[in-house]
């Protein structure tokens, strides 16, 4: 198949550019290398260490077969220029566009006004840039975009898959189930969700829109094949994501970071698993239309989580990894219901391929290899963006 992976040199687009193009699918990439100058701004570093993007694909060319048409990546901002874009796309005419050009941190979001109004600019720009570009220059395609599901917030009842029956006054009907983003970054995968929606209604464009839960794991199969192709692994409070954050904390001595008392729960599944849902959803026979879905394998309290890091490492090393509690920088539920549903992956074929146990100490030992080049960087871990105040000072809590 042709695919347009947009964000392909992020956490989540390089290993599925790996994945499709040792399969053989025709794969072009675009992406404004966003990710790396925000890790840059907050002092920090993937702890995997990762090539430039030009190296990246070459390397990924090298391995395929003469025959197939190169893997190509452009470098522009698709949420400034819809020209080019809609070009690429005219062009190429792909039967699959993948969007994951987002930012994708909430605390970064939260950081200022400004991060507020870029992360707004970039996310929801770069959708309505996107699907004006499909619906002129390739109506047919099926576009296929993660949005989060930390889009439903914590509602205190089960969360369903995208739509819910509303009875009001005798009526009943189906609706989609209420957003309750909790920071700016959650709200733009809102206003995306909304508008995609809505492109549907009108255009009868043809979207996948996955409410995915917090991914982690250092690498998939395909980017295994060669050092050149790891994909990144983020470890600061803004772009490092739970389980992530708590690996390299714990490699580098540093105590995992809880707020509050991390009875909050989420839902997570490992990058493996992310980027087999992705193909998943690829190959489905999409009718038509707008379909939600949402995406992950289970859900833990983050004091379970933190827990389960710090086991994972004292089995691989015998050494203890702590875990230290923070007045809560966010503004969230601590303790709340949370029962959310994940059917139509699993009705078509999702298993997961492994345990969060094993992935972790998987994590463990591919991090322990740049333990000396990460100790700089211990600065990085601890939280600095308060939800309520920009100045805020986050306190240590008694443990
Ligand atoms: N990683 C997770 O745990 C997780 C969980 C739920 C949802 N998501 C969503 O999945 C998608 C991918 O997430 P990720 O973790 O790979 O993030 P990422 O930041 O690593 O990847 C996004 C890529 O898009 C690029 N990009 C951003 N804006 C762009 C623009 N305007 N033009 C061109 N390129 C642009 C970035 O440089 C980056 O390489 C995002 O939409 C994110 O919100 C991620």
């Amino acid at each position: 198949m042709k695919v347009l992976i947009l964000g392909m040199d992020g956490y989540i687009g390089w290993p599925l550019a790996c994945t499709l193009a040792r399969e053989g699918h025709q794969i072009k990439g675009v992406d404004n290398r966003l990710r790396r100058k925000n890790v840059e701004e907050m002092g920090s570093m993937s702890a995997i260490p990762i090539v430039p993007l030009e190296d990246r694909v070459k390397k990924i060319n090298e391995l395929r077969s003469l025959l197939l048409q190169p893997v190509t990546m452009e470098d522009f901002d698709i949420s400034a220029n819809y020209k080019r874009l809609k070009k690429l796309i005219r062009s190429f005419k792909p039967e699959v566009i993948f969007h994951l050009a987002q930012q994708p941190s909430a605390p970064f979001s939260m950081k200022s006004r400004r991060k507020c109004i870029e992360t707004h600019h970039n996310n929801v720009d770069s959708t309505l840039n996107v699907i004006y570009a499909m619906k002129e220059a390739a109506p047919l395609a099926h576009l296929i975009t993660i949005g989060t599901m930390g889009e439903y917030g914590t509602p205190d009842v089960p969360i369903p898959e995208g739509r819910c029956e509303v009875n009001v006054g005798g009526h009943s009907t189906m609706m989609p189930f209420p957003r309750n983003a909790g920071s700016w970054y959650h709200q733009t995968k809102v206003h995306s969700t909304h508008n995609l929606r809505m492109a549907c209604n009108h255009w009868g464009l043809r979207v996948t829109d996955i409410m995915q839960g917090i991914v982690y794991g250092t690498g998939v199969e395909a980017t295994a094949e060669d050092e050149l192709l790891r994909t990144r692994l983020d470890f600061d409070d803004c772009f490092g994501t739970v389980v992530n954050r708590f690996v390299v904390a714990a490699v580098l001595g540093e105590p995992l970071p809880i707020y509050g008392q991390g009875t909050q729960t989420r839902s997570l599944l490992p990058l493996q698993d992310s980027i087999n849902c992705l193909k998943i959803v690829m190959d489905s026979n999409h009718p038509g239309g707008y379909h939600e879905i949402n995406q992950f394998h289970e859900y833990y309290q983050i004091h379970q989580l933190a827990q389960i890091v710090s086991d994972a490492y004292r089995e691989v090393t015998g050494e203890e990894a702590s875990i230290i509690r923070y007045a809560n920088p966010r503004v969230e539920k601590e303790e709340h219901l949370y029962e959310p549903e994940c059917k139509w992956l699993k009705r078509n074929g999702y298993e997961s391929t492994s345990s969060i146990e094993s992935t972790v100490k998987c994590m463990i030992f591919n991090v322990l290899r740049f333990k000396k080049a990460l100790a700089g960087f211990k600065k990085v871990i601890a939280p600095t963006v308060s939800w309520v105040d920009e100045v805020g000072t986050i306190f240590q809590l008694d443990n």
